[in-house]
């Protein structure tokens, strides 16, 4: 891959091309002057009924590292909780109806709780100053069952990479790595030792593979090159932090193999925060039939212009993964870039304008 090229979407594959991108929506206006009636499922299939949400109580809570709590979560009735893998995630509803979606840092052996960490971010959505300020021993929620976009596929030599928080994916990974006696290697990267969470619960998996890397400490941030420098050969690697690491991690993957002479690697991330907009062009959006229009220019996307007038729109993933921003689409082509709407769901209007645009010039008309 070419430098220029953005890194792939939050599940590691490649984006879609302008083409594809147009291909797409040339179906969807197809499937949507189609209707309903054509694209009803065959009667004879039974549907699949949604599971029911998890009831969930916080049993203990404790400070981990500078802004960082990590919460202990279980069945009220003390039942086990529904299994999950290492990568996986919870979204959980915050008391004030906000849905946040936390990887699960704790033991998949573990059936009898969930463990989270949350960063206090002042400056993000207000989803994590929520659960510094409400969620205490006690307290009640509800959550979605885990799922998993960041799985652990265990290769025989592996490199993981956490920034910051971004060590509660990887910690249970590092966990079945040592389990199952992989050749693995851990870089933990952060501002400054008290910020990083979990410290001395990877010292204890193995201190030898563990690597705490502060900026403080090294005058800065890593880069791609260094980090990748722990690799054992031809490691596969998995990098979970903010866009810069990710950024940094595979522009050094793309300049040549991991580990001294080993073949070259695969890399599999999680992303903090918004997807990157590629190829996008300036469109509008209409608040409702008779509602002011508001510009959407190329590098902002629709939900963030909508937020603007309209704050307390809904959202968590910003990735086109969640659904929490769904909005109802009036009129107006749009350019669906999600990967969770199915093509009834986008015929009968349905739209997350977290990552879905218009091609340049045109309106949407949004039932906002
Ligand atoms: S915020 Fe998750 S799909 Fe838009």
């Amino acid at each position: 891959m070419d430098l220029l090229t953005p890194p792939p979407d939050l599940y590691g594959r490649p984006r879609q091309d302008r083409f594809l991108r147009r291909l797409t929506a040339i179906q969807d206006r197809y499937v949507q002057a189609l209707g309903g009636p054509l694209l009803r499922r065959n009667p004879r299939r039974p549907l699949s009924r949604p599971l029911p949400p998890l009831q969930l109580v916080v049993t203990t809570r404790r400070q981990l590292a500078a802004d960082v709590i990590e919460l202990q979560l279980a069945d009220p009735s003390g039942g086990p909780l529904p299994a999950w893998q290492p990568g996986a995630h919870l979204r959980l509803v915050l008391p004030s109806g906000r849905e946040r979606h936390y990887s699960l840092s704790g033991d998949p052996a573990d059936r009898a709780g969930y463990r989270i960490a949350v960063r206090r971010l002042p400056e993000g959505g207000g989803g994590s100053v929520e659960v510094h300020d409400t969620l205490h021993p006690g307290a009640r929620l509800t959550a979605r069952r885990p799922r998993n976009g960041f799985a652990f596929c265990a290769e025989p030599a592996v490199l993981l990479l956490a920034g910051g928080i971004g060590i509660t994916p990887l910690l249970p990974m590092a966990r079945e790595a040592q389990r199952h006696g992989l050749d693995w290697r851990l870089v933990h990267v952060g501002r400054s030792a008290d910020t990083l969470p979990y410290a001395d619960e990877l010292r204890a998996l193995d201190p030898h593979r563990v690597v705490l890397r502060t900026d403080d400490e090294h005058g800065g941030v890593p880069t791609g090159a260094e980090l990748l420098a722990h690799a054992p050969r031809g490691a596969a690697v998995y990098c979970c932090g903010p866009a810069p690491m990710l950024t940094a991690v595979q522009r050094a993957l793309d300049g040549g193999p991991v580990g001294a002479g080993g073949p070259g690697a695969s890399l599999h991330f999680e992303r903090f925060g918004a997807a990157p907009i590629t190829d996008g062009e300036p469109f509008a959006v209409r608040l409702g039939a008779d509602g002011p229009t508001l510009d959407v220019p190329a590098d902002r996307s629709a939900l963030d212009v909508l937020r603007e007038a309209r704050p307390d729109l809904p959202y968590s993933c910003h990735q086109g993964f969640c659904g929490t921003c769904e909005v109802r689409l009036l009129a107006g082509p749009p350019d669906h870039r999600d990967r969770r709407l199915t093509p009834e769901q986008r015929a009968a209007g349905s739209l997350l304008p977290c990552v879905s645009r218009a091609a340049e010039g045109e309106t949407l008309v949004l039932d906002v």
